[in-house]
C-alpha cells in the first residue's frame, strides 16, 4: 500500500477564547492510525473495504485523509443537527475558533463529498469528542462513513416504487452482510435509533460474547441532505452508516482497553500483522501492572463538568489514567453545597508506577483543578 504523505495538522490559531484544544489532544492529531501499517485499525479498515469491493467491485470509492478540522457547518449544520443539541457544547466537542471545530464524527465530510459528485463512498478518519475515562471512551477514535446513492431507474428496475423503502433494504442488507463478513456467523438484530440526519435510523447489535453489542448506527439519509448537496430527491435516495473502529477492534481482537492503540510498546504492535485473518488474531496481554488509586473531593459550582475534570487529569496524566469515576456525591443540608468524589485509577500498561512520579501527578492534577474547574478542594 502507498501511503499518503504523513499529515502534520494545521497550527492552530492560539488564544482564540472559543479554542478548548488541549496539548494531548493536539499531540494526537496527524497519527493516523488507522493508516498505520500493521496497526489493529488498518487492518479492520482494510477488512471493511475489502468487503465492500467483494460485493460490489468497483462501486465505492475511499477518502482516508481528510483533516480532521472541519467546519462547524460541516459538522452539524449540513447533517441537519439542532441549534440546541448537545453535542453542539463545548462540553462535548473540540473548538478550534468561531467557525471550525475537530470533527465529532465521520458523518461530517457527508454533505461535501455527495457535492464533489461521488454516489457510493467509505470515509474513515480520526473523531473527537470530549467525554469521560474509562477503558473504553478515549478523547480520539476513528470512525468510518459509508454513503451510497441510488436513482429512481435502480429501485423501479428492481420493482419498487418507493425509494426510501428500497433503500433501507439495501441498507440492512449490506450491512448484515459486513457483521457475518466480521463477525461470523452471529444472531444480529436491528434496534431503532434516532439520528438528525436519516430516516428511518437504525443501529445493528451482534450477539456476541454473551453480550449485546452495538455495532453501528445507519438509516436512509434526510431528503433535504440530498436536495442540498445537488440530488434532487425526488429521483434519489442514499443511505448511511457510520460504526467505531476501535470498537470493533476491541472485539475482534480482544484488546482490553482503548489506550493500548496508542502504543508505541513493540509488544502490542508486534502482535498484528496486515492481512491477517480476522478472528486468528487475539492480543496477549504481556502482563497486568498494578494500578494506583488516588481519590480527589470537592465543593462543586455551577460551571462543574465530569468532562472538564476529565479534561484536566488526562492533561496531567496522560494515558497513565485508566479511569475517573465518582464514588461518593453528597449535599450538605445546611450550606446547600454540593461535594463530589471521584476516584482516578493510575495505571501503565507497559511497566509499574512509582509512588513518588503518581503523588507529584495527582499534586499537579489537585493544583489544576482549583484554578481551572472553578470548585473548592476539601
Ligand atoms: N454519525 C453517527 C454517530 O457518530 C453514526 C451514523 C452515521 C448514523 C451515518 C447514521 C448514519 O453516532
Amino acid at each position: 500500500m502507498v501511503l499518503p504523505p504523513p499529515r502534520s495538522p494545521p497550527p492552530l490559531p492560539q488564544g482564540h477564547p472559543n479554542n478548548n484544544v488541549t496539548e494531548s489532544i493536539y499531540e494526537r492529531m496527524g497519527r493516523n492510525l488507522h493508516l498505520t501499517p500493521n496497526h489493529p485499525l488498518n487492518i479492520i479498515r482494510t477488512e471493511i473495504y475489502k468487503y465492500f469491493d467483494d460485493n460490489h467491485p468497483g462501486v465505492f470509492n475511499k477518502f482516508d485523509t481528510y483533516a480532521p478540522i472541519v467546519p462547524i457547518t460541516a459538522n452539524f449544520d449540513e447533517v441537519l443537527v439542532p441549534e440546541d443539541h448537545v453535542s453542539r457544547s463545548s462540553n462535548d466537542t473540540y473548538y478550534v475558533d468561531d467557525k471550525s471545530v475537530l470533527r465529532c464524527h465521520t458523518s461530517a465530510h457527508q454533505a461535501q463529498t455527495l457535492r464533489t459528485g461521488e454516489t457510493a463512498f467509505l470515509v474513515t478518519g480520526d473523531v473527537y469528542r470530549r467525554d469521560t475515562i474509562d477503558a473504553t471512551h478515549y478523547p480520539v477514535f476513528h470512525q468510518m462513513e459509508g454513503v451510497r446513492v441510488f436513482t429512481k431507474e435502480e429501485w423501479e428496475a428492481a420493482g419498487y416504487d418507493d425509494g426510501t423503502k428500497f433503500c433501507d433494504e439495501e441498507l440492512k442488507k449490506a450491512l448484515e452482510g459486513l457483521a457475518k463478513h466480521l463477525f461470523g456467523d452471529v444472531e444480529m438484530r436491528w434496534v431503532d435509533a434516532y439520528f438528525p440526519f436519516t430516516e428511518p435510523s437504525a443501529e445493528l447489535e451482534i450477539f456476541y460474547g454473551g453480550d449485546w453489542l452495538e455495532v453501528l448506527g445507519c438509516g436512509v439519509m434526510e431528503k433535504q441532505i440530498l436536495d442540498a448537496n445537488g440530488r434532487d430527491s425526488a429521483t434519489h435516495r442514499a443511505w448511511a452508516f457510520g460504526l467505531g473502529l476501535e470498537r470493533l477492534a476491541m472485539v475482534l481482537f480482544e484488546i482490553p482497553d482503548i489506550r493500548l492503540f496508542w502504543s508505541n510498546d513493540e509488544r502490542f504492535t508486534s502482535q498484528f500483522k496486515d492481512g491477517d485473518k480476522l478472528g486468528a488474531t487475539k492480543f496477549k496481554p504481556y502482563s497486568k501492572f498494578p494500578p494506583c488509586y488516588k481519590d480527589v473531593a470537592f465543593w462543586i459550582s455551577e460551571q462543574f463538568t465530569e468532562n472538564n475534570l476529565c479534561e484536566v487529569v488526562r492533561g496531567e496524566g496522560g494515558d497513565l489514567v485508566e479511569e475517573v469515576k465518582l464514588i461518593d456525591e453528597f449535599t450538605n443540608g445546611k450550606t446547600g453545597k454540593t461535594s463530589n468524589c471521584f476516584r482516578i485509577t493510575y495505571r501503565s500498561m507497559e511497566r509499574s508506577l512509582t509512588d513518588d512520579e503518581i503523588n507529584a501527578i495527582q499534586e499537579n492534577v489537585r493544583s489544576k483543578i482549583a484554578s481551572d474547574l472553578g470548585v473548592e478542594l476539601r
